[in-house]
């Protein structure tokens, strides 16, 4: 038994020794053009599944998802950030998609739970591409392109463009500095993308939401 034990110890580390020696030497293929080996792949994508999954479970989902004025805000955030990566009904494909790995979900066919949606959008996903737009944006501009895509899935071509043409004379496409300052400096209105209408108070700030920083 105490043989078997030991033999066992030596093989787990000989194995080990051999994983870090062959990584240290720069072996691994890190290029995006090949795939993660099958079982590097399942760890990383079982990973971020289970994570996804247990940080965002007691995330409170504001009641005002299906308020249209909410929708349309996201419409214009996801028309100037999102969509370049997840496409959008009648876009197929993009140039920077192809080239990404992991590739970045089609997220106008895939219905997905709000609060992963809102936690994977705030946090973003380490070696990715996915960014964490909760550095540059508050809690309520994100919970819009929350409540975006989630009736993505169920637009049309023509619905979809229609929603970005009239989200844009108000959150309009931000330029590269409406990005530059802290999310402390805005002041809940979006980060200066300038929306006129001021529907955007009913309830959307849940302190529930922020106690996952
Ligand atoms: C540069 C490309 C890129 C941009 C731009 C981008 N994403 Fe992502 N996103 C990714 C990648 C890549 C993944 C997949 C990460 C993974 O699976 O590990 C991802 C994953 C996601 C997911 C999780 C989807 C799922 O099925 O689990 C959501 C939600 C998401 N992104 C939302 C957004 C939103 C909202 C925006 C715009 C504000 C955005 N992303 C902009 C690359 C991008």
């Amino acid at each position: 038994m105490k043989k078997w034990l030991v033999a066992v110890g030596v093989t787990v580390i000989a194995v080990a020794a051999g994983a870090g020696m062959y990584l240290y030497a720069g072996f691994y293929d890190i290029g995006a053009d090949t795939p993660h080996w099958p079982i590097i792949h399942q760890v990383m994508e079982s990973t971020r599944t289970r994570a996804v999954l247990r940080q965002a479970r007691d995330i409170q989902v504001p009641s005002n998802l299906n308020d249209t004025q909410v929708i349309a805000k996201g419409a214009g955030q996801y028309a100037a950030m999102c969509v370049n990566c997840h496409l959008a009904p009648g876009l197929e494909s993009t140039e920077i998609r192809a080239g990404l790995y992991p590739q970045p979900p089609n997220l106008s066919t895939h219905q997905m739970d709000p609060r992963a949606t809102f936690w994977v959008t705030k946090h973003g996903i380490k070696m990715s591409g996915m960014p964490a737009w909760g550095l540059t944006h508050d809690d309520d501009t994100i919970w819009s392109m929350v409540a975006f895509i989630n009736k993505l899935p169920h637009m049309s071509p023509q619905q979809y463009q229609e929603m970005v043409a009239n989200a844009a004379p108000h959150d309009a496409m931000p330029g590269p500095d409406a990005h530059g300052h802290s999310p402390a400096a805005n002041s809940g209105s979006g980060n200066g993308h300038g929306h006129s209408h001021g529907a955007h108070s009913h309830g959307a700030r849940k302190s529930g939401a922020r106690a996952h920083d």
